[in-house]
């Protein structure tokens, strides 16, 4: 079964061609960094009018890559939510129209499911090539932890039933306030290291101490598998504000406005050692944070499986952290590859098709819901 995935839930619009939930004919990805960039973050109406551009021209390149016509796709897939509403009704709105004039089955995808199968389809992909890895099976704690989520899922396998649910989410924890990825973002556009953040951070933190500022543990009151970290981005803040530090950021955010896209040498050349400390602290500060949940989820519920996915998951640091601590408490690990880690379209594809193994159709009356949680009640 040939499943077209298309993804427009935020700033990137998305399509990919997936066969049988397992190979990945095609997936295709235009960013919208660029229009984001100068504002430090993503600007919705200017999301929404990229996307209009986009969605067309995307899907066209990832039949091309896949060598199909439309009309050969066997099913279309669509991200109906969480995100931003006028980005989801235009990949919506479109997947919708295909649907209704080709004649195939709908239906919508939770975008969280979606970051939840790319850890799936990614083990299938690699076993598929013959690499020798482990079966990514259910039960499952999985983190799904991007710039607009950050959350812990119990995911398991159900016994197909009446109501025909292929997966069962439970959801552990959530963040109260920002999402880590917007962590990251937030504290790089405090210091002008770049847009997105996150990946700036990542590589940057090589350079510094990570034990250099001791910014302790994220205390959490109620639900200890719920996440908070704009404190972690008010301390940095704290570090910062009136200090030479500030100077600095402000000395680079000159600086960077007069390159396009500086190297990474560039970029750690204009970052005093304090900079990079703090940066490296803060960096050690989220993931030690991310890790210790997720398997304080994993060891409660007695789940040696664990799926990490979502843009954070492309980060070294909490990849080596979860990998090693992993590996002393005999658990697995599974993460998609940085391409599907990231938002993408393949991912909702590989979810909508065992969606649609179990009957589940969308009608006309599919619609995009800003908010969207993914639980059993849902799905
Ligand atoms: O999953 P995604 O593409 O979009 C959302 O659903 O939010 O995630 C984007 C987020 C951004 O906040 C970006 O800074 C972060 O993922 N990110 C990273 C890294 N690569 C991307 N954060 C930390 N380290 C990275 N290497
Ligand atoms: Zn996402």
């Amino acid at each position: 079964m040939l499943v077209l995935g298309i993804e427009s839930s935020c700033d990137e619009t998305a399509a990919a061609v997936v066969a049988n939930g397992e190979r990945i004919c095609a997936s295709v990805v235009a960013s919208q960094i660029l229009t984001h960039e100068k504002y430090g973050g993503v600007v919705p109406e200017l999301a929404s009018r990229e996307h209009l551009r986009a969605i067309e021209p995307v899907v066209d390149e990832a039949c091309q890559q896949a060598e199909v016509k439309l009309r050969d796709v066997d099913a279309i897939a669509v991200t109906e939510g969480p995100g931003l509403i006028g980005s989801l009704l235009v990949g919506l709105v479109y997947g919708k129209t295909l649907a209704l004039s080709l004649d195939k089955p709908l239906v919508g995808v939770n975008h969280l499911e979606g970051h939840i199968h790319a850890v799936v389809l990614q083990n299938k992909t690699d076993r598929a090539a013959g690499k020798v890895v482990a079966e990514a099976s259910l039960p499952a704690v999985t983190l799904v932890v991007s710039g607009g989520h950050t959350s812990l899922f119990h995911v398991a396998s159900s016994a197909m039933n009446a109501e025909q649910k292929p997966f069962h989410y439970r959801q552990l924890g959530r963040t109260r306030d920002d999402a880590a990825g917007e962590a990251f973002d937030k504290v790089a556009k405090l210091l002008a290291l770049g847009y997105p953040g996150g990946p700036f951070i990542d590589k940057l933190s090589r350079y510094g101490n990570p034990h250099a500022v001791d910014f302790g543990r994220i205390n959490m009151r109620g639900n200890p598998l719920d996440f908070s970290f704009s404190g972690l981005k008010t301390a940095v803040l704290y570090q910062v504000r009136g200090t030479e530090l500030a100077r600095e950021a402000e000395a680079r955010r000159t600086w960077r406005r007069t390159l396009d896209k500086p190297a990474l040498d560039e970029l750690r050349g204009q970052c005093s050692q304090s900079t990079l400390d703090l940066i490296a602290s803060f960096q050690r500060a989220a993931v030690q944070d991310l890790v210790e949940r997720t398997l304080a989820a994993a060891e409660g519920l007695h789940v040696d499986n664990v799926f990490v996915t979502g843009g954070v998951a492309c980060n070294s640091l909490l990849r080596e952290q979860f990998v090693d601590r992993c590996g002393r408490e005999g658990r697995q690990i599974f993460f998609p590859s940085p391409a599907l880690s990231t938002d993408n379209a393949a991912m909702i594809a590989a979810a909508g098709y065992y969606k649609l193994l179990a009957g589940q159709r969308a009608g006309v009356s599919l619609t995009a819901h800003a908010s969207f949680p993914l639980d059993v009640e849902q799905n």
